[in-house]
């Protein structure tokens, strides 16, 4: 009793002192040091993005702050995809992507929808399924009617197809390339187009920022969509790098060029810059040093390319990363740290934006 007793006096102390209050009061983004990226993208007409991760969307106040703060663009980093989005043949699932459009809406962002199709995110009812091509081709237009008619006005961009060529330009093995033939590509971007006719669509593939084979690959399978009429805006360059494996920045310029003479625009999509494996030895001062010049790097290249208009980060807070799910490794691949405080990486961003 006495022990409860003195513990009371002691609660209402503290509660009286303000001290919890303290405790509890989040800190703001201008305290961690944060300037904004968003307001000085703003004003040249950038879209600065994010990649969200719905985790920390849901629960952690400081992730969203930062999040609204920082971008004026919001790529959910999971949530559109077929799996999470359409569970079971006649169930779609819209709570967590629907709770992401809405707050981007009322933080007045952009949405950028990422992706109608990719060989990777395949429900198990449809992999298991044993549909016919006609059945398939019934499935793949309600799912991109479904879908885009859903978000029609509050997606800008959608990526409609992710990942879906390799190095060779061959097309990548898939229950829609099985079952549908490649022809699925096209169809899949008329459906889209007709679902959203004001929606930028968009092809989304990794590995073609430098010149090479897959960089040519690419161009040729877009110039092909092209020349076959079909309703396509730009490629998606994902840009997942590392310290020593990013694109020359001239050879990604040379390929933003080929591309505005298609008449394609070009986002970078999922930049993050890997510090691990890479040949940088020394402390992670120096290796975050030369993550920042990488990032600014590349973001040079996109605002000094007219149809590069914009850029996103495959997330923000080292906190919240792939790396361990891309190479099973953990990392510190974004431009704020665990603490959500500005990393060299941020300060090149920042400081490029702030150039006249
Ligand atoms: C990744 C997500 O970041 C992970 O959380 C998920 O487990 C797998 O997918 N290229 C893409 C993205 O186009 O959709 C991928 O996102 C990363 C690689």
């Amino acid at each position: 009793m006495k022990r409860f007793l003195v513990a009371l006096i002691l609660a209402i102390l503290v509660s009286s002192c303000g001290v919890s209050e303290a405790t509890t009061r989040q800190i703001t983004p201008k305290e961690l040091g944060l300037s904004s990226l968003r307001t000085l993208a703003q004003n040249r007409g950038i879209s600065i993005g994010t990649a969200v991760d719905v985790k920390p969307f849901r629960k952690e106040p400081l992730y969203t702050s930062v999040l609204a703060h920082e971008f004026n663009l919001l790529v959910p980093e999971n949530q559109m995809k077929f799996a999470l989005l359409h569970p079971e043949r006649d169930t779609y699932d819209f709570k967590d992507a629907d709770a992401m459009v809405a707050f981007a809406k009322a933080n007045d962002m952009q949405v950028r929808g990422h992706t109608l199709l990719w060989h990777l995110s395949v429900p198990r009812w449809l992999s298991e399924g044993n549909f016919t091509r006609d059945e398939l081709m019934d499935i793949l237009r309600d799912h991109i009617y479904t879908v885009v008619g859903h978000y029609r006005g509050s997606i800008v961009t959608w990526d409609v197809l992710n990942e879906a060529i390799d190095a060779n330009g061959y097309i990548k093995d898939s229950i829609w390339q099985r079952v549908i033939g490649p022809e699925y590509i096209d169809l899949a971007f008329r459906w889209a187009h007709e679902a959203d006719p004001q929606a930028r669509l968009f092809y989304n593939d990794y590995g073609a920022e430098r010149r090479g084979q897959k960089a040519d690959a690419l161009y040729n399978f877009v110039k092909g969509m092209l020349e076959r009429g079909v309703p396509i805006n730009g490629v998606g360059l994902q840009m997942h790098v590392g310290l020593t494996a990013s694109p020359d920045p001239q050879e990604f310029a040379d390929n933003l060029k080929r591309l505005a003479a298609l008449g394609l625009d070009v986002d970078i999509t999922e930049m993050d810059v890997l510090i691990q494996n890479s040949k940088i030895k020394g402390s992670l001062d120096k290796k975050f040093a030369e993550q920042g010049r990488l990032y600014g790097e590349n973001f040079k290249v996109c605002v000094s390319a007219p149809n590069c208009k914009a850029f996103v980060i495959w997330g923000f807070t080292d906190k919240y990363n792939w790396a361990v799910s891309f190479t099973g490794r953990p990392d510190k691949p974004l431009i704020l740290d665990e603490s959500y405080r500005p990393k060299p990486a941020y300060n090149a961003l920042l400081k490029l934006l702030s150039e006249k």
